[in-house]
C-alpha cells in the first residue's frame, strides 16, 4: 500500500517535470512585467529622443540573418554564442547576435548610394547564448548608433559625447565612461622585446595584474609593471606620455587626450576613466574604444568604439564608429534604486571561509586594521570593519559569484577557484599566501601517459582539468569528485587525479606520486569591473595595505 502510494507520488512528480516546460521561459530569457516594462520603455524613449535630436535615423534589421553574416570575416562571432537553425531550404540562419554586422550587410546591399556621413540608430533585440545560470540574458534589447563614413577625431568626439550624454540621461551623474585607444598597447605588443604575446594579450584583456607582471616581469620599471597606475582619472595621461613615447602609441595617446579633453569641456571630468591597456576582445575595433559603467552593476551597460576595417568584409572602404546600450542591464540598475543613489561609501570585501580565512585575517591585521569585530563575529555574516570596509564570509565559489555580480566590490579567493570558474573578474594582487600547486598525480610507479587506453581522471576541478588535457591534445574521461580525490585511483575508479598539492603528504601517505606539476596557486585579491572603475582609489589603498613588498 505504502509502496504503491510512493510510486504514484513519484509518477506525479515525473509528470509535472515532463510538462513543466509549458509554464516557464527558456533559459536566459524572461517575462517583463509592469514596472520593468515602464522602465524599459522609458529608457528606450530617452535614448531614441536623444539620438533623433542629434540627427540619427532608425533602421531595423530582421531577427533572423544568414549564419554567414556572423561566421566570417572581421568581428565574427563564435558558433557557441549563436542560436542557429535552418530555414526551409536547409540553409543555416541565426537569431542575430549583434546589430553592427547586420547594419554593415544592410549598408552594403541597400545604402551604398546614401550621402555620407550616414547617421543610423537601432533599437532591437539580439540573442547570445550565455553561460548556463549566469545572470546575463540571452535575449538583450540593445539601442545603439552607427556613424558611417566619418573619419577622424571630430567624429570620435561626437560619438563619445553622445555616449556620455546617454549615460547622463539614464543615470544622472553616477556613472563612469572609460576610454581607451586600440593603438596604444597594440603598438607595444608589436615590439620584438615583448615576451609571450598571446599570454600577455589574454592577461591584459582580463586585467589580471599579477599575471601581466609575471609575464612581462623582466622590465621592472617599464610599462607593464605600471599598468595599474596607468588606469584611472585623466591624471594618468600626463604620466603615460613619458612612457609611451614610441611610434604609433604617441599618436594614439594624443587622440585619447583630445577625446578626454572634449569630455572634460562638456562637464564630464568626474566621469572619465582612462584605460591605456585596452585589448581588442573581438577583432572589431581599430581606434578609440569606450565603455559605460554604473554603480551596482558588475558589467558595462554601454560599449562602443571605432571599427574602420569591418566594411572590408563587403569590399568597402568605409570608416565607422558607434556604440550600443544594453537596455536590460539599464533596467536592472534603474529598478534597483539603492544602486542609482551615490556610490556606496563602504567597500565590501568577500573573504573565503575555511583554509584561507585565518591567513586573510592575519594579513588584514598586519596592515593595521583592528579585526576584533571579525574575530568575535559569532554567527554574523556581514561585519563592519573600521567604518570603511564591510567584510562578508562565503564559500570560495560564492566569493567569485558575489564579486562578479557586483554585490561585493572585492574578494579574497584561491587561484584554483578562479581557474576553474573562469569568470570575468579582475585579479589585482597576488596575496602570497595559500600557496600550493595544481598537479597531475597517479599511483606510484604507474606510467600515466603510456598505453592506448582512454585515461580516466578524477578531480574537484573538471573545467580546469578539461582545459589542461585539451592543451595537451589528449582525450580523457573526467570524473567530478567532491573531496578526498586521492581515493579515486586507490579504488581503481581513475588512472590519475588533478588536484591541489601543498606539502605532498596526502599523496605520499596514499602511495601516489606527482606525474606533473601544472601551475602554481595562491590567494588572489579580485575585484569586479564596476568597482575597478568606480572605486579605484579604495582598491589602490587596499592593495597598498595588503601588498607584501
Ligand atoms: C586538499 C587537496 C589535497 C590536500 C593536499 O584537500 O585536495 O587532498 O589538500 O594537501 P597536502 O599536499 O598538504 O597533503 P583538502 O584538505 O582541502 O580536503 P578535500 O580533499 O576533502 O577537499
Amino acid at each position: 500500500m505504502l509502496l504503491s502510494f510512493y510510486f504514484s507520488e513519484l509518477k506525479q512528480v515525473e509528470q509535472n517535470y515532463m510538462n513543466s516546460n509549458d509554464r516557464i521561459t527558456p533559459e536566459g530569457t524572461k517575462d517583463y512585467l509592469f514596472k520593468e516594462c515602464k522602465l524599459k520603455r522609458k529608457a528606450e524613449k530617452t535614448l531614441r529622443n536623444l539620438f533623433e535630436t542629434q540627427g540619427y535615423d532608425e533602421v531595423m534589421t530582421p531577427a533572423l540573418e544568414y549564419y554567414d553574416v556572423f561566421s566570417k570575416g572581421i568581428g565574427r562571432i563564435s558558433q557557441d554564442e549563436m542560436y542557429t537553425l535552418t530555414d526551409n531550404s536547409g540553409r543555416l540562419v541565426t537569431m542575430r547576435p549583434d546589430s553592427t554586422k547586420p547594419i554593415a550587410r544592410l549598408y552594403a546591399s541597400r545604402l551604398k548610394q546614401a550621402k555620407l556621413p550616414l547617421k543610423l540608430y537601432y533599437n532591437q533585440t539580439v540573442f547570445r547564448r550565455n553561460i548556463r545560470l549566469s545572470k546575463f540574458s540571452d535575449e538583450i534589447t540593445q539601442i545603439g548608433v552607427e556613424l558611417l563614413g566619418a573619419e577622424g577625431l571630430a567624429a570620435d568626439i561626437e560619438i563619445l559625447l553622445l555616449a556620455a550624454q546617454s549615460m547622463k540621461e539614464l543615470f544622472g551623474d553616477n556613472f563612469r565612461i572609460e576610454i581607451g585607444h586600440m593603438g596604444i598597447i597594440s603598438s607595444l605588443l608589436e615590439q620584438p622585446s615583448t615576451g609571450d604575446k598571446d599570454a600577455l594579450r589574454s592577461a591584459l584583456a582580463a586585467k589580471n595584474y599579477p599575471e601581466i607582471e609575471a609575464i612581462a616581469g623582466a622590465e621592472k620599471d617599464g610599462i607593464f609593471s605600471n599598468l595599474f597606475s596607468l588606469f584611472g582619472g585623466t591624471e594618468v595621461l600626463a604620466r603615460a606620455k613619458k612612457l609611451f613615447d614610441y611610434d604609433g602609441a604617441a599618436n594614439a595617446l594624443e587622440e585619447l587626450t583630445q577625446a578626454a579633453n572634449a569630455l572634460e569641456e562638456k562637464g564630464f571630468k568626474n566621469n572619465i576613466i582612462i584605460d591605456l591597456a585596452v585589448i581588442n576582445e573581438y577583432d572589431y575595433y581599430t581606434g578609440l574604444v569606450f565603455k559605460g559603467y554604473v554603480a551596482g552593476q558588475g558589467k558595462e551597460v554601454l560599449s562602443g568604439g571605432r571599427y574602420d576595417t569591418l566594411y572590408t568584409d563587403y569590399d568597402l572602404d568605409l570608416s565607422a564608429i558607434g556604440f550600443a546600450v544594453n537596455i536590460d542591464e539599464v533596467v536592472k540598475v534603474l529598478g534597483n534604486e539603492a544602486a542609482t543613489k551615490q556610490v556606496k561609501d563602504t567597500f565590501t570585501i568577500a573573504l573565503t571561509k575555511g583554509r584561507l580565512e585565518e591567513q586573510a585575517l592575519r594579513l588584514l591585521e598586519n596592515s593595521g586594521l583592528d579585526c576584533s569585530s571579525i574575530r568575535n563575529k559569532g554567527r554574523k555574516l556581514i561585519i563592519n570593519l573600521d567604518d570603511k570596509y564591510e567584510i562578508l564570509f562565503a564559500k570560495a565559489r560564492d566569493v567569485v559569484t558575489y564579486v562578479e555580480y557586483g554585490v561585493a566590490d572585492a574578494g579574497v579567493v584561491g587561484k584554483d577557484v578562479l581557474l576553474e570558474m573562469g569568470r570575468p573578474v579582475h585579479e589585482v594582487l597576488d596575496l602570497g599566501f595559500g600557496k600550493c600547486r595544481f598537479s597531475l598525480a597517479a599511483q606510484k610507479g604507474q606510467d600515466f601517459y603510456s598505453g592506448y587506453k582512454l585515461k580516466t581522471v578524477a578531480t574537484k576541478y573538471p573545467e580546469f582539468t578539461k582545459s589542461f588535457f585539451n592543451s595537451r591534445n589528449m582525450d580523457v574521461e573526467i570524473i567530478k569528485i567532491e573531496g578526498s580525490v586521492e581515493l579515486a585511483p586507490l579504488l581503481s575508479l581513475a588512472d590519475g587525479i588533478v588536484d591541489l598539492v601543498e606539502t605532498g603528504s596526502t599523496l605520499k601517505e596514499n602511495g601516489l606520486e606527482i606525474i606533473e606539476d601544472i601551475c602554481n596557486i595562491s590567494a588572489r585579491l579580485i575585484v569586479n569591473s564596476a568597482a575597478l572603475r568606480l572605486k579605484k582609489r579604495t582598491i589602490e589603498e587596499l592593495i597598498g595595505r595588503l601588498s607584501n613588498d
